[in-house]
């Protein structure tokens, strides 16, 4: 088996009514650690990658040959799909090269024209090397690798455009933002998420910022045509939270132990993530769907 195009993954869980859960990656960790986890649940999913953490992780060729070689080297046998997340217009051409096997151009910050000329290009870039591709129509609110955005809701009508141009998943602002929700959020808006289904044609679509978005809510989301929800954030708190307890607890300073050794400081934490990615995927209906 090796890295799958999103698109089949994707195009199931639409029809199933459930959602792939797209989970950003940090480093090896992140990658071994939900990789552990989807492969004992049997469970779908795709690695995404913003720009900022690939460059950290010193670029997208990087990644794509770390990937490549964690799936095989723990055996995967779920479908994986490599995916850069908000991708500007070079890095997605970058991430075809580079081995992805999907990408996202995030053109909101364009003029509508602007972004559908760039989106037609790049799909029919990646659609010629085999990739899947999600384009983004309305920002997306809050703050990820410094881009911010207040969150415009999209519209239906340029939704309906992009989608005609065969992409194979869409993302739209629906009052979603990045990040922790502040306790005055509204929600989501189902009335333009229902809208921008029909106006679509039933395109699958994507809704970012999944950290702190009550689970019947997404789960509504899902039956309107949601079938990939973003995850970031929620992995970086809890990785935090238990590396924190970790050292309050005072066991780095084990030297028996080694308590130092980065194998073990980094343990729980990278259970955290195994519980927390078992925790979602079973949320998000996706569970075992690589077993049936
Ligand atoms: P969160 O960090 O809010 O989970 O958002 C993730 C995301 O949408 C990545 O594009």
């Amino acid at each position: 088996m090796a890295l799958v195009s999103a698109t089949e993954m994707i195009n199931k869980a639409h029809a199933g009514h459930y959602a792939i859960a797209a989970f950003n990656i940090n480093n090896l960790e992140w990658t071994k650690a939900i990789l552990e986890a989807v492969e004992e649940t049997k469970t779908p999913v795709i690695l995404e990658v913003s720009e900022g953490a690939a460059k950290y992780m010193c670029g997208y060729k990087t990644v794509a040959t770390m990937v490549k070689n964690i799936y095989e080297a723990l055996h995967i046998t779920v479908p994986v799909a490599l995916h850069l997340d908000h991708g500007s217009y070079e890095g997605a051409k970058a991430c075809i090269e580079a081995g992805f096997t999907s990408v996202m151009f995030d053109g909101s910050h364009y003029p509508f024209e602007e972004n559908l000329a760039k989106s037609k290009e790049l799909i029919a870039l990646a659609h010629s090397k085999g990739l899947s591709i999600e384009c983004e129509v309305g920002g997306i609110g809050g703050s990820e690798d410094g881009v911010t955005s207040a969150g415009e809701k999209a519209d239906p009508e340029e939704c309906r455009i992009i989608a005609e141009l065969g992409v194979d998943f869409l993302a739209a602002g629906i009052g979603n933002i990045h990040g922790i929700y502040p306790a005055d959020w509204k929600g989501l808006d189902f009335d333009v998420l229902k809208k921008i289904q029909e106006t679509t044609n039933g395109k699958p679509l994507v809704l970012h910022g999944g950290t702190g978005i009550p689970y019947d809510m997404v789960r509504q989301a899902i039956t309107l045509g949601v079938s990939k929800v973003n995850v970031n954030t929620e992995l970086q708190l809890v990785f935090a939270d238990a590396t924190r307890k970790y050292i309050e607890a005072g066991k780095d300073l084990d030297k028996d132990k080694k308590g130092f050794d980065p194998r073990k400081l980094l343990k729980p934490g990278c259970e955290a993530i195994k519980a927390k990615v078992i925790e979602i995927v079973k949320n998000f209906g996706s569970y075992g769907k690589a077993a049936e």
